[in-house]
């Protein structure tokens, strides 16, 4: 195959015919496939096989029933997938058009391109068909800040959230990616080094059924942009926080009850360092929880060496309290800010490492 067309789909039984029908219409040259990365719950799956059976381009269907990294991670398994010199990307829901696969491929080709990618933002594009101008306004949103939060490699780059796109399928490192929510291009143009070129296109109204994007992508969307911007250290240090904050709050209301400070800091300490282990786990390393180790085993290294870090901090905390003039809260923030950074270097280089 020359070209595959990678539809990722979640409940889209309704758009399927119409979709395949309007792409053989205008790729029928020969050398092209379609590809469903389908994690539907509802009759999806039997309809594109039925499509399937009488299209006269292949179409081919991987059903998920493990939607490792939802909308990105079916767009990776497409890919990766695939075997010819061109992937292109789109939705399911119709809304985008079709009829422009073969202007981003020509595109492609004759800018010798490694990624074209479908802009709602040039001129002759629109977005008008999401549903609403608080989406618009959204979009737009996230739109400015990630250009701002990648200057270089998005200069060129006016639609970063764009879901239709055509890739030169050498050009993309897919063991690389860590695709979690909605939005793979961006991941792919953050992490590479591409010569990427846009063609307009206008993003339509979604003809049938209703769109997945929600509050929980949005989050999702904002810890990867983070993520990719500051590697896993934001996410550590976001953690960090947390267990700070808690840490000084629970040592303060321990000591306004009458527990002498150094008791309440191995409290404190010891509701933090498990705390901690459940939030680095499920929100920092989570894509690397699968490296081997048991969950038990993360847990011990985790705890034995924050519990050692605690406890050399809390006798340092000890000398400086006894020796200096310093108050003992301000010691212990400051002791912690340094344990963030040997923490980082031990979770990063030992309990999760790739
Ligand atoms: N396999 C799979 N798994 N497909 C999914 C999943 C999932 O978890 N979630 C959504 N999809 C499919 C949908 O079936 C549809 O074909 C496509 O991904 C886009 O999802 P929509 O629910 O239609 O999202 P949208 O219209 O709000 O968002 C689209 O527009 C954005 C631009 O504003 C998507 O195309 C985004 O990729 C695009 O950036
Ligand atoms: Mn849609």
């Amino acid at each position: 195959m020359d070209v595959t067309i990678i539809i990722p789909t979640f409940n889209e039984a309704p758009n399927i015919e119409i979709l395949v029908d309007r792409i053989v219409a205008v790729m029928n040259s020969g050398g092209v496939e379609v590809v469903f990365v389908d994690d539907s719950t509802d009759n999806t799956p039997d309809i594109i096989r039925q499509v399937a059976a009488r299209s006269t381009i292949p179409v081919r269907l991987i059903h998920r029933d493990d939607p490792v990294g939802g909308l990105s991670g079916a767009v990776r398994e497409g890919i990766s997938s695939s075997t010819g010199t061109w992937c292109v990307v789109m939705d399911g829901d119709l809304q985008h058009p079709p009829e422009l696969i073969p202007v981003l491929l020509a595109s492609g080709a004759e800018q010798h391109a490694d990624i074209v990618v479908a802009s709602r933002h040039l001129h002759g594009g629109s977005s008008t068909g999401l549903d609403n101008r608080l989406r618009r306004f959204i979009s737009n949103g996230s739109i400015l800040l990630t250009r701002a939060m990648f200057p270089i490699k998005l200069r060129n780059v006016t639609d970063p959230m764009t879901g239709f796109f055509a890739l030169r399928r050498d050009s993309v490192d897919l063991a690389g990616l860590r695709p979690r929510g909605f939005k793979i291009l961006l991941e792919i143009l953050a992490r590479g080094s591409l010569v990427i070129v846009e063609e307009p296109f206008v993003f339509g109204k979604r003809v049938a059924g209703s769109s997945k994007a929600d509050l929980r992508q949005g989050l999702r969307f904002v810890t990867q942009l983070g993520a990719l911007r500051f590697g896993r250290l934001s996410g550590f240090a976001a953690v960090g926080a947390i267990g700070a904050i808690a840490n000084v709050a629970i040592m303060a209301g321990l000591q306004a009850v009458g527990v002498w400070y150094l008791t309440a800091a191995l409290a404190a300490a010891l509701v933090t360092i498990v705390g901690n282990f459940v939030l680095l786990e499920h929100f920092v390393f989570h894509d690397l929880r699968e490296g081997g180790r048991s969950g038990w085993i993360r847990f011990a290294q985790s705890f034995v060496f924050n519990g050692s870090e605690t406890a050399l901090r809390t006798t340092a905390l000890w000398l400086l309290v006894e020796s200096l003039p310093v108050s003992s809260l301000l010691a212990q923030a400051l002791l912690l800010a340094v344990g963030f950074v040997v923490r980082f270097v031990y979770h990063s280089r030992v309990v999760y490492r790739p």
